[in-house]
């Protein structure tokens, strides 16, 4: 058996999972070299809700982070996820953006590209795969885990064998929500290593409270990587730890061969920082301990902080349980839809209005109508039709569509390019952050524009110790 590999998280997921993606390059940048030796499989460092909480929260940009980053990991392999043919947003995007927005991730510095889809549908992961492996970078698909009828070990050894076909280097399971019991985890890589010979990368969070176990077994049934976060930023909404798998491990079969010398300075490094996060309020104990209800309603981290964020700003937080339970019920009747972002938002945004609103699909948002529509592609089980119906109106039930969605979507590069230099883009760069974000990029473009006649404020109170909000 060979020895389990570890991805690190902590410069993206579990500082998204546990201070909503706050931590800025500063915090970052002392430690870095110091991880370069670890011997990770990678290290997860962009992508995801970073590249948004750059422009929007921290007045940086993202593009010259992943420089700033990948001129320090010169032996580690760089990492960032993306949400296939939504990028970094919430919606399809027209095939020559995603290859635009791939290929300039790895000039700029990412060395593997985690790919995933809310609906898991081969089909929105395509083009990015692709543009992958052009721009000679490692495609990883990310499939995400979900409990469900539909979901059987027929279905993950189906969608394994495809993944190969379509050309990505490795198959990485995503479990958003930190569902994936230790048993299941064992049949589950069983399964896939039936499907394909790709190796297979587990990524989970403690949310539930078992991810360590299910690491254990994972480890058992011939895992390759797993995801884990340096102690101070682990478990809770996180990953598991990195020290403690490291540790578990050591002198079996699947011994990680990691310096615990090495890695006790890296979290040594960030144990002072958790602590003013705790002090400034960014940690909250909300996102640490053990979740149990995450294994009855399936709600990852992040969705269950915003609808709790949703019902506080309506006054509403004793809603919470009514909300918790009409998730299941909404998800039923859009298909069962994994619960990861955007379709974890548009479920969950949708509990929440069903409970507010005294009435269920009474009031919609637009993502809920699109995904009705076929917009996001096809989820694993029909929809109920009678909630459809409700949700779009009868004379929109033709407009329903079937073939990839991006299929109908023109070119818009040239359109986006155009549109981003008037509002101050200076680079192709620009123009895709733009495309992602316009109006937080076109912020940022303006407040770096005020910077170079002015004394960078934030900078300043950065150095003192506050974060911006
Ligand atoms: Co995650």
């Amino acid at each position: 058996m060979a020895k389990v590999q570890i991805m690190e998280t902590v410069l993206r997921d579990a500082g998204q999972s546990l201070i909503a993606t706050r931590m800025p390059i500063e915090e970052m940048l002392p430690i870095v070299d110091t991880m370069d030796q670890v011997g990770y499989a990678a290290v997860e460092c962009w992508g995801g809700a970073t590249f948004d909480s750059c422009l929007r929260f921290l007045h940086e940009d993202p593009w010259e982070r992943l420089r700033v980053l990948k001129s320090h990991f010169k032996k580690t392999p760089t990492q960032m996820l993306l949400r296939g043919q939504n990028i970094l947003g919430y919606s399809h995007y027209a095939d020559d953006v995603v290859d635009r927005f791939v290929k300039k991730s790895v000039e700029n510095g990412i060395d593997r590209i985690r790919i995933f889809d809310c609906l898991n549908d081969l089909r929105n992961m395509k083009t990015a795969v692709k543009a992958t492996k052009e721009a000679g970078a490692h495609a990883q698909i990310a499939l995400v885990y979900t409990l469900g009828d539909a979901y059987t070990l027929e279905y993950w050894e189906k969608i394994a064998s495809q993944i190969e076909e379509l050309g990505a280097d490795s198959l990485c399971i995503k479990d958003m929500s930190g569902l994936l019991r230790p048993q299941q985890a064992y049949e589950l890589v069983t399964a896939l290593k039936r499907g394909t010979k790709l190796p297979i990368d587990l990524h989970t969070h403690y949310t539930s409270g078992q991810a360590s176990m299910t690491y254990w077994k994972a480890a058992e049934a011939g895992v390759d990587i797993i995801d884990c976060a340096t102690t101070p930023f682990a478990l809770g909404t996180s990953q598991p730890s990195t020290d403690v798998m490291v540790e578990a491990f050591r002198g079996t079969a699947y011994d990680t061969g990691l310096d615990q010398n090495l890695l006790k300075k890296i979290s040594d490094y960030f144990t002072p920082y958790r602590e003013e996060c705790i002090k400034n309020g960014l940690l909250s104990t909300k996102v640490l301990g053990v979740n149990t209800r995450t294994m009855l309603y399936q709600v990852p981290g992040g969705m269950l902080s915003n609808m709790i964020k949703q019902l506080a700003d309506q006054g509403k937080s004793d809603k919470l349980t009514e909300v918790l339970e009409e998730v299941p019920r909404v998800r039923k009747d859009l298909g069962e839809p994994p619960l990861v972002t955007p379709s974890s938002q548009i479920v969950g945004t949708q509990a929440v209005m069903n409970v507010l609103m005294g009435e269920r699909y009474k009031m919609c948002t637009q993502q809920t109508k699109d995904l009705c529509l076929g917009k996001y592609g096809q989820t694993i089980k029909p929809m109920n039709e009678e909630v459809v119906e409700k949700v779009i109106g009868k004379e929109n039930m033709s407009k329903r569509i079937t073939c990839r969605p991006a299929d109908l979507i023109e070119p818009a590069m040239e359109k986006f390019t155009k549109e981003a230099k008037e509002h101050g883009a200076e680079s192709e760069e620009d123009v895709l952050s733009y495309a992602s974000f316009p109006q937080v990029a076109t912020d940022f473009f303006k407040w770096r524009q005020a910077q170079k006649t002015k004394v960078d404020v934030t900078k300043a109170d950065t150095a003192n110790g506050a974060y911006p909000a």
